[in-house]
């Protein structure tokens, strides 16, 4: 910002102090002229002191820690928002905005807290935390085919909402449902749908943003270039998003799950070796994608890991998978018996519970993790199969004892991944790869050692892979958020060169007009964390 010292205001100056204390001793006059600023610019209607919460609130610690994802970023040294504020109201980010602004401060937006680096919630300049957990409403139009969905809604939240209303739409996003719909979106967004219909931004067809200049724009005040770039450019760059209209996509009143485990080392190496042959290349209908797991956590079945889980989703019935697979991958050997046939939004819920059948669909509206871990992820783009060789020294690396949880997890590409154009979204990674790789530790373990053993575990086997993974630049995916790949200066202005390490990874050739859109609408860089886009 462009305040010379002798401009910040007052009540800046004793934010800034009473932040180096961690706001032990924040009394609420100090946040007087902050506050009032805040009800100035927002609806009367909606009295914003209702959502926000100082630290001497009783509440502070619960709303903040509700949405945290990683322990990582849990901890008493983590540092923490000068305040919260859980808008009910539009005019409340509005008014978080132009305030945060003429105060000097950063914005944190959180909609589902699932960044891999905690930068929804954790900064190193005096900053307060926009918790998007009350905007959630989802509006389904069957007529339509189309939804609006709340940034603070969750994915599980909208599967519900259209199982309600339908049978035969669905929408293509991720696997997981808490995560939110804010991050997700911004950052592209895949799931078991993605060969047939692609990412949860290629079907995004408008959008309700507040810009960084407090105003609410939608697709056609905001323009076509920032319209492009909040659907797949990352979140925290170019604006808050309140709301994305979707278009919903059509699925068989029944599709199909299966899912099938193989331990032993030489069945496992021959056929993840084949699967690369073939995953990408089945019809669009059908997803099947391999997830190692190694580490010491033992498998339900009681076998040690490494286990190599073939999973698959259809959308049609079971009999014809297994026939299609049959031909296509007889090594595989799946049967019907790996299988359960479900509706679609029944089936969002038994992939992250595993083959099962459910009795009812309210856990998708639970926004708890079933457990809470450490975790660390990184991600790799395949563009020619990984020979057999490397594969085995994978097995090998998935085998250590001494790390808790280690996942590696293959997402074929293809089909309508391969029909988009690269520049069509932000999302680069199309027609050129076969499949990406998602590298994940995760421990419960709150020892400095465990923590940098399992790191350096990751960081080992990303740097085993080089040889075998797309190059130069090599391909990251930005929801799966990863500060070692390169970050901007933490506390001062970033380079086009520094960012442009970590921004070419994540988005190609598209990284210059995400630059280039982001000078435009947020010339003074307001929108600002570790790896947003930087201004020229
Ligand atoms: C358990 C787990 C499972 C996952 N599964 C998948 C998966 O199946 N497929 C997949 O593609 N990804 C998956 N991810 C990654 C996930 O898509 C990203 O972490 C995503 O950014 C999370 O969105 P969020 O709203 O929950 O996160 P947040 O931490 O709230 O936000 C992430 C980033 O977006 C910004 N942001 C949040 N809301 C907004 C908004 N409204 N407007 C502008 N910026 C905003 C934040 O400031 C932050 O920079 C998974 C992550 C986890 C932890
Ligand atoms: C905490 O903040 C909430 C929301 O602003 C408010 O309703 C509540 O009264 C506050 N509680 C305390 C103890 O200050
Ligand atoms: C469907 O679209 C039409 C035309 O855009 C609109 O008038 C109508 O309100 C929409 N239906 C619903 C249920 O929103
Ligand atoms: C939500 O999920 C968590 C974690 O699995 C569980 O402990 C909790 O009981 C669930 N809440 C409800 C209301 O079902
Ligand atoms: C797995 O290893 C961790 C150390 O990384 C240890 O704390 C844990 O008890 C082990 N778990 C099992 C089931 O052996």
């Amino acid at each position: 910002m462009k305040f010379s010292s002798t401009l910040i205001p007052l009540s800046l100056v004793f934010i800034v102090v009473s932040s180096a204390s961690l706001c032990a001793s924040a009394s609420p006059q100090k946040y007087q002229n902050f506050l009032q600023c805040l009800s100035e610019h927002s609806s009367k209607s909606y009295p914003i002191s209702k959502v926000v919460y100082t630290p001497i609130n009783s509440s502070y610690s619960s709303v903040l820690d509700f949405s945290i994802r990683n322990l990582l970023f849990s901890k008493p040294e983590t540092p923490k928002p000068l305040l919260i504020i859980t808008p009910s109201h539009v005019s409340h980010i509005q008014a978080a905005v132009i305030c945060s602004k003429s105060h000097g401060l950063q914005i944190r937006t959180r909609s589902g807290g699932h960044d891999f680096e905690g930068l929804s919630y954790v900064a190193y300049r005096p900053f307060i935390v926009v918790d998007l957990i009350n905007l959630r409403s989802v509006k389904v139009e069957v007529e339509n085919n189309t939804a609006w969905v709340e940034s603070g809604a969750t994915l599980g939240e909208l599967y519900y909402r259209i199982g309600e209303k339908s049978r035969t739409l669905a929408f293509p996003a991720g696997v997981c449902p808490t995560v939110g719909i804010g991050g997700h979106f911004s950052g592209g967004g895949y799931g078991l749908m993605l060969r047939k219909f692609g990412l949860a931004a290629d079907n995004v067809i408008d959008a309700y943003l507040v810009d960084a200049n407090g105003k609410v724009l939608d697709k056609e005040s905001m323009g076509e270039d920032l319209f492009w770039a909040i659907r797949g450019g990352g979140g925290g760059s170019f604006g808050i998003v309140v709301a994305w209209k979707i278009k919903l996509v059509p699925v068989p009143e029944t599709v199909t799950i299966c899912s099938t485990d193989r331990n032993l080392e030489e069945d496992a190496i021959k056929l993840i070796h084949r699967w690369q042959y073939v995953g990408n290349k089945l019809d669009e209908n059908i997803y099947l994608g391999i997830i190692l797991t190694g580490g010491n956590a033992s498998t339900q079945a009681g076998i040690t890991n490494p286990t190599a889980r073939f999973f698959s989703l259809f959308l049609g019935r079971a009999d014809e998978l297994v026939t299609t697979l049959s031909t296509i991958f007889p090594e595989l050997g799946l049967i019907k018996q790996d299988c359960v046939e479900a509706s679609w939004v029944e089936s969002t819920l038994i992939i992250p519970i595993g083959v099962q059948p459910i009795e009812t669909l309210e856990p998708l509206l639970n926004r708890t993790l079933t457990t809470l871990d450490s975790t660390k992820i990184k991600s790799d783009y395949i563009t020619e199969p990984i020979p057999v060789a490397a594969i085995k020294d994978i097995w090998q690396r998935l085998k250590t004892q001494d790390i808790e949880t280690s996942q590696l997890v293959f997402v074929p590409y293809g089909g309508r991944m391969s029909q988009i154009s690269e520049s069509e979204t932000p999302f680069s990674h199309r027609a050129r790869y076969l499949f990406k790789i998602g590298y994940v530790v995760g421990w419960k373990d709150q020892s400095l050692k465990a923590k940098k053993r399992h790191i350096s575990w990751l960081r080992e086997v990303y740097e085993y892979m080089a040889p075998f993974v797309s190059k130069s630049p090599r391909a990251a995916y930005t929801n799966y958020r990863d500060l070692d790949i390169g970050s901007n200066n933490k506390y001062g202005k970033t380079s086009y060169k520094r960012a442009s390490v970590w921004g070419l990874k994540y988005f190609g050739n598209n990284f210059d007009r995400l630059v280039y859109v982001k000078t435009k609408v947020d010339p003074y860089d307001f929108f600002r964390h570790e790896q947003s886009i930087p201004t020229l």
